[in-house]
């Protein structure tokens, strides 16, 4: 779905990405880690073209070279973006917070799909409601379903679990693990909980310095490799 060659990134003097290579298959979930700093949302920004880079290529679905693309290309090209922190409009409403997503189709439907309130009934129930006025995990919730609602055929998230409380962190992977059977989607996660990439995700990317370190299926992800790149 992605490949990444030999990307190089720096934010002014500092080199934060460090000539990347990274493959993210289609129709799975890969977890990307790493501790605070290593470059994570940098390399989510890279792809959203959201950072200037200095070198190297990011190829989209066999073909398509994102560095040569607009920033707003990527959601035509059906790539939705959860970043971290959320980042949703606190005086909105959730409705009109969802609505702000459909701008980016590419067909001009201006409905929200139902299936949005399928996988989060909450964003129903709280249509009405400023986005501001909901808790931190139903703002989640809102963030993911306004990244849905160009109905995406690869989705980023950027540590959707960070701040939230436990079961709305396991809802947010079983929607996941949904996106990805019952709708085709890959995923590309940043997530820092080793339970929950354990439960939720195919593959894991360990990050250091701004390069990948370990990578593989997510059954290979020792404790050997968490101790020497996860821990503190
Ligand atoms: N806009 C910026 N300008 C300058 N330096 C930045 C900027 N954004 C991030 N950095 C630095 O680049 C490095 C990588 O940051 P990044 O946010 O990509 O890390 P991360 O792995 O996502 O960390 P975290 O786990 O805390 O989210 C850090 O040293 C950070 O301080
Ligand atoms: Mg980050």
């Amino acid at each position: 779905m992605l490949t990444i060659d030999k990307l190089n990134q720096f934010y002014g003097e500092s080199h934060t990405l460090w000539d990347l290579d990274l493959i993210v298959p289609a129709g799975e979930c890969t977890c990307v880690m790493g501790r605070n700093g290593v470059g994570k949302t940098t390399l989510m920004k890279a792809i959203m073209g959201e950072v200037a880079l200095a070198s190297g290529s990011i190829r989209y679905d066999d073909g398509v070279e994102l560095t040569k693309r607009p920033v707003e290309a990527r959601p035509r090209l059906g790539i939705g973006y959860v970043p971290q922190g959320r980042q949703i409009f606190p005086l909105l409403t959730v409705e009109e917070n969802l609505r702000t997503g459909l701008a980016a189709r590419s067909d001009g439907q201006r409905t929200i799909p139902a299936r949005i309130f399928e996988l989060f009934p909450v964003l129903e129930e709280m249509k009405h409601r400023r986005g501001g006025d909901l808790s931190g995990g139903q703002q989640q919730q809102l963030a993911i379903g306004r990244a849905l609602v160009i109905e995406p055929r690869l989705l980023i998230l950027d540590e959707p679990g960070e701040g939230i409380q436990p079961n709305i962190v396991t809802l947010i992977g079983e929607v996941i693990r949904r996106l990805i059977k019952e709708d085709g989607l890959t995923v590309l996660l940043v997530e820092q909980k080793l339970p929950f990439a354990r439960k939720f995700a195919d593959r894991f990317v360990i990050m250091d310095r701004g390069r990948p370190v370990a990578l593989g299926p997510i059954g290979e992800l020792t404790d050997a490799l968490i101790k020497e790149h996860l821990t503190v």
